[in-house]
């Protein structure tokens, strides 16, 4: 739900989220809150109460909008409202997300939305990162791109969405292609060695190595062994 449905529209019809939809694996649609205005100028925001810069969006075409997604579906969804406020979003709420039948998402825009629509309406409330952008569309892309690739069929292979960044809280392992030797760089030995249980060793102590050093925040909630915990341990400060 937003004033801007091109803007989404267009973001996400391209690449594998775009062909995921044309195959029918999963299904986006852009509900145009001004199609909901209610008065003759469809005019969608007027000026806060109490003064204070900039507009806000009005309770009543955004209430009609749901109302309108909501009786599509035929049950409540669950609503999610883009905000700073929000709790922040992250890989594990995106596998929650992606177990939802249907998800909607609800962008504001200028200066927001009129509290009493959202106390009615909204389920969650979901920050994409501490800073403040104009709307809640390029956040709502970013939820609806790492829900998406998570939805059965998507990736090429499901295990791709499984060893990846995040998974156990542990940061992915770095990863070499053809030619073997680039600018003098010479791929890791042990890759092309054939032996699959070394270079699945090597790999996770890679991703213990990457945390330890990129995101010693992550490794409190990871699964280490003791000898993994030393590993840590050998690169942090
Ligand atoms: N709207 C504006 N800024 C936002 C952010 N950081 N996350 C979610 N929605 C927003």
């Amino acid at each position: 739900m937003t004033l801007f449905p091109d803007m989404v529209a267009d973001g996400l019809n391209t690449s594998i989220i775009g062909r995921a939809a044309a195959k029918g694996l999963l299904s986006i649609e852009t509900v145009n809150i001004r199609d909901y205005a209610f008065n003759k100028h469809s005019s969608v925001d007027d000026y806060p109460y109490g003064g204070g810069a900039g507009m806000l969006m009005q309770a009543e075409p955004v209430y009609q909008a749901y109302k309108a997604v909501e009786d599509k579906i035929g049950r409540k969804p669950r609503v999610v409202y883009l905000s700073p406020q929000g709790k922040c979003f992250s890989q594990s709420l995106a596998k929650e997300y992606a177990r939802e039948d249907e998800l909607v998402l609800l962008c504001g825009h200028y200066e927001g939305i009129d509290e009493r629509v959202l106390e009615e309406i909204v389920t969650d409330y979901v920050s994409i990162g501490d800073y403040v952008l104009t709307g809640g569309e390029l956040p709502a892309m970013v939820i609806v791109d790492a829900v998406s690739r998570l939805v059965p069929g998507v990736l090429h292979n499901d295990i791709s969405a499984e060893f990846e960044s995040f998974q156990e809280n542990l940061l992915e392992y770095p990863q070499y292609s053809r030619p073997e030797v680039w600018h003098d760089k010479k791929v890791p030995e042990i890759l092309l060695s054939g032996h699959h249980a070394n270079i699945e060793k090597w790999r996770r102590e890679q991703s213990i190595l990457r945390t330890a050093l990129l995101r010693p925040d992550l490794l409190s909630k990871a699964e280490l062994t003791e000898k993994e915990k030393v590993l840590a341990k050998s690169v942090q400060v």
